[in-house]
C-alpha cells in the first residue's frame, strides 16, 4: 500500500522515479508525485490521480542526480493534491515521502507540533515537521532518529534535506522498502520490480535501521547508532514478467498464464524421482501438531477454505481457517501444539504480519505460502512454500489464488503420505490434467463475453451459491466481480441464501451456482430452483458428468478434489468481461491497491 522510490546516482532522477512510481502503481494510484534537489532548490510535483497524471505536470526541463516519489493509497487524508506526497516542511528544507500509518499522529502534533502550520490532513507531514523542530538542534541525522524513536506504527520512509545533495535518509518499520544497488548509483524501492532495469542486487532493511544512503555508499544502522553489515542479494525478476506484452491487460495475461503456473508448481515440487515434495522441517511440524491455524484476508483467505479441505480430508490434520484481521484482535482459544500457516500473495499484508508477530511471541512455529521470496512474512516466519506464480501485477488476483490452492493440494498430499496415509490418486498426473484443462477453460473466450453481457451487463447486484468448496469458489467469484466491476455480487452456501438473502432476489437477478461437487449437486439444483422462482436469472456451471440440461457452461471432467482450481477460471474471465462491458479500470479497480500494508 503506497509505493516508494528514491535515487541518488549520476542519471536524470526524474525519469528513474517516474518510471519505478509506474511499475508501483498497483500499491496504490488515489495521487502520486515526486522531489528532486537541483543546486539546492527543491522542486516538487505532486498530481491527484494516475502516475500518466503526475508525468503530465512534471518539468521535463529539471535535471537532478537525486529525487525520491510517491505513489500514494489513501489513508489519512482523502486523495487530493494537497495530500499527495511528498510533503515539506514550513521552512522548505525537508522533504519526505512515506508508507504506512502512524498510529500516534494526533498526540505527536499536539505534543511537538502545537506552534506550527500544517498544510495537509496526512499523518506524514508531522514527521518532516518534526524532523525539522528537532534540526534547529542538531544534525539531520540526529532528528531523523529522534522523531523515528517517537513514532508509534508503520513506515517506510525517506528523506531529503536540501542542504545535503548528496544523501538520502531511509527508514522503516513493518512497512517494505529495499536498498538497490549500482555501480554508480542506489536506488529503494518498496518493490525490487520498481528498479529492476537498474539493479538485481539488493539489500533487505529490517525494522527500526536507518540508512544513509550516498552515490556509492550505502550505511545501515540501528536506531541506537550501532552500524551493521549487510550482503546483498540477487533479485530474481525477469523483466519480461513485468511487461503487459501484446495483452491488454495484466489480468487477462496473468489469467492465460495460469495453466503454465501449474506446471511450473509441479516441476519445483517434484523431487528428482518424480515424487512430489515438502521439506522435510514442514513436514516435522505438519505432523508434530495438533491443529493448524490458516490466517490469511481476501482471496487468500478463500485459498485457505478450501486448503482447510485438503489437509482434513487427506491428511487426516484438524484446520481452522481464520481472517487475520479478526484473528488479530480477537484470538480464539488455540490448541496445545498449533501449527500457523499464513497464505498471503505479496507476502506483506500488515493483518496477517500482526498475527504473525503476535504467535511468535508465544513460541509457534509457522509458514507462509507466498508467492514473494523475501517478502516480510517470508522472512519472518519459520518455513516458507513459493509459489513460483511469477509477479501478478493486476490488483485482483488470479494466478496467484489457483496458485496457493494447488501448493495447498500438494502440501496435504505430501504429508498425507509422510504419515503413511493412503492417498488414492495421482496428484501430480491430476494436477497435469488440471493445467490441461486450465487451457482449455481459458479458450473459451466468446462464451464468457456472452456471459458477461447477458448476466451482468447492468444489473447492480448477483449472487453466487454452491456448496462445500463449490462455495468457497463462490466467495471468490463474487469477490473478483465485485472488485473489478463493482457489481454488488456476493457469495453463500446454497443452503444459506432461504435464512434471509432470498429476500433480495428480484426478477432478473443473476445468481451464478456452481455443481461441480458428485453428492451435493442435487441439493445445489434445488436451491438454483428456489431463486428461479422468485425471479432470479441463473447461470449454472457445471462439471462435465454432473451437467443437466439448461446449464450455462460445463468445465471438462477433472479430478473433484481438484475443481476448484479451474471452476474458479470462468468466474476470472466472465468477471474480466463484465469489467470491461461496464467501462471499469480492470487492473486497477477504484479504491484497491495490490499489497495491503496497513492493519
Ligand atoms: C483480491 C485480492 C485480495 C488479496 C488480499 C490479501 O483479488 O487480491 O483480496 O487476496 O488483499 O493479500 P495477500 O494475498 O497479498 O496477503
Amino acid at each position: 500500500m503506497c509505493g516508494i522510490v528514491g535515487y541518488i546516482g549520476n542519471q536524470d532522477a526524474k525519469e528513474v522515479l517516474l518510471q519505478g512510481l509506474e511499475k508501483l502503481e498497483y500499491r496504490g494510484y488515489d495521487s502520486a508525485g515526486l522531489a528532486v534537489i537541483n543546486q539546492g532548490d527543491v522542486q516538487i510535483f505532486k498530481e491527484k490521480g494516475r502516475i500518466a497524471d503526475l508525468r503530465r505536470v512534471v518539468n521535463q526541463k529539471i535535471l537532478s542526480c537525486i529525487g525520491i516519489g510517491h505513489t500514494r493509497w489513501a489513508t489519512h487524508g482523502k486523495p487530493s493534491t494537497k495530500n499527495a506526497h511528498p510533503h515539506q516542511c514550513n521552512i522548505g528544507r525537508f522533504t519526505i515521502v512515506h508508507n504506512g500509518v502512524i498510529e500516534n499522529y494526533e498526540q505527536l502534533k499536539h505534543r511537538y507540533l502545537s506552534e506550527v502550520h500544517l498544510k495537509s490532513d496526512t499523518d506524514t507531514e508531522i514527521i518532516v515537521q518534526m524532523i525539522s523542530e528537532f534540526s534547529k538542534y542538531t544534525d539531520t541525522e540526529e532528528a531523523f532518529i529522534k522523531t523515528l524513536e517517537l513514532l508509534k506504527g508503520s513506515y517506510a520512509i525517506a528523506l531529503l534535506d536540501k542542504e545535503d545533495e548528496e544523501t538520502i535518509y531511509v527508514a522503516k518499520n513493518k512497512s517494505p522498502l529495499l536498498i538497490g544497488i549500482g555501480d554508480t548509483f542506489n536506488v529503494i524501492a518498496s518493490d525490487a520490480m520498481a528498479t529492476i532495469q537498474l539493479t538485481d542486487q539488493y539489500v533487505e532493511i529490517m525494522d527500526e535501521e536507518v540508512v544513509i544512503l550516498k552515490r556509492d555508499k550505502v550505511i545501515i544502522k540501528r536506531l541506537n547508532g550501532e552500524i551493521i553489515k549487510r550482503d546483498s542479494y540477487r533479485a530474481e525478476l525477469d523483466t519480461k514478467d513485468i511487461d503487459k506484452g501484446t495483452y491488454p491487460h495484466f489480468m487477462l495475461k496473468e489469467i492465460e498464464e495460469q495453466p503454465f503456473v501449474l506446471r511450473n508448481i509441479i516441476q519445483k515440487y517434484m523431487d528428482e524421482n518424480g515424487e512430489l515434495t515438502i521439506d522435510k522441517n514442514i513436514l516435522n511440524s505438519m505432523n508434530d501438531t495438533d491443529r493448524i491455524y490458516i490466517i490469511a484476508a481476501g482471496s487468500s483467505y478463500h485459498a485457505g477454505l478450501i486448503g482447510k479441505q485438503y489437509i482434513e480430508k487427506v491428511s487426516k490434520v484438524q484446520v481452522e481457517v481464520h481472517i487475520s484481521s479478526e484473528f488479530a484482535y480477537n484470538t480464539p482459544l488455540l490448541s496445545e501444539r498449533p501449527f500457523f500457516i499464513f497464505i498471503s500473495q505479496s507476502g506483506e499484508t500488515a493483518d496477517s504480519r500482526s498475527v504473525l508477530v503476535n504467535i511468535k511471541k508465544l513460541g509457534y512455529p509457522s509458514l507462509t505460502i507466498t508467492n514473494v521470496p523475501g517478502s516480510t512474512l517470508s522472512r519472518e516466519c519459520d518455513y516458507t512454500l513459493l509459489l513460483h506464480a511469477g509477479p501478478e501485477i493486476a490488483v485482483a488476483s488470479t494466478k496467484a489464488y489457483t496458485a496457493q490452492v494447488a501448493v495447498l493440494a500438494i502440501l496435504a498430499e505430501v504429508t498425507a503420505r509422510s504419515k503413511k496415509i493412503q492417498v488414492n490418486f495421482d496428484l501430480i498426473q491430476e494436477l497435469s490434467l488440471v493445467a490441461n484443462t486450465m487451457e482449455v477453460l481459458c479458450n473459451c473466450k466468446d462464451t464468457y463475453v456472452n456471459i458477461a453481457q447477458k448476466f451482468f451487463s447492468t444489473t447492480r447486484n448477483a449472487f453466487f451459491i454452491g456448496r462445500g468448496m463449490d462455495y468457497y469458489v463462490g466467495l471468490e467469484g463474487a469477490l473478483k466481480l465485485k472488485e473489478i466491476s463493482y457489481i454488488q455480487a456476493e457469495g453463500f452456501a446454497g443452503g444459506e441464501l432461504k435464512h434471509g438473502t432470498i429476500a433480495l432476489i428480484e426478477e432478473g437477478t443473476p445468481i451464478v451456482a456452481l455443481s461441480t461437487q458428485e453428492g451435493i449437486n442435487l441439493s445445489i439444483r434445488g436451491n438454483v430452483k428456489e431463486v428461479v422462482a422468485r425471479g432470479a436469472n441463473p447461470c449454472i456451471i457445471s462439471l462435465k458428468g454432473l451437467e443437466q440440461d439448461g446449464d450455462t457452461f460445463t468445465i471438462p471432467e477433472v479430478h473433484e478434489f481438484l475443481t476448484p482450481i479451474v471452476s474458479v477460471i470462468p468466474l476470472q474471465l466472465i468477471s474480466y468481461y463484465a469489467a470491461l462491458h461496464r467501462d471499469c479500470d480492470v487492473d486497477k479497480p477504484r479504491n484497491l491497491a495490490k499489497s495491503v500494508t496497513v492493519e
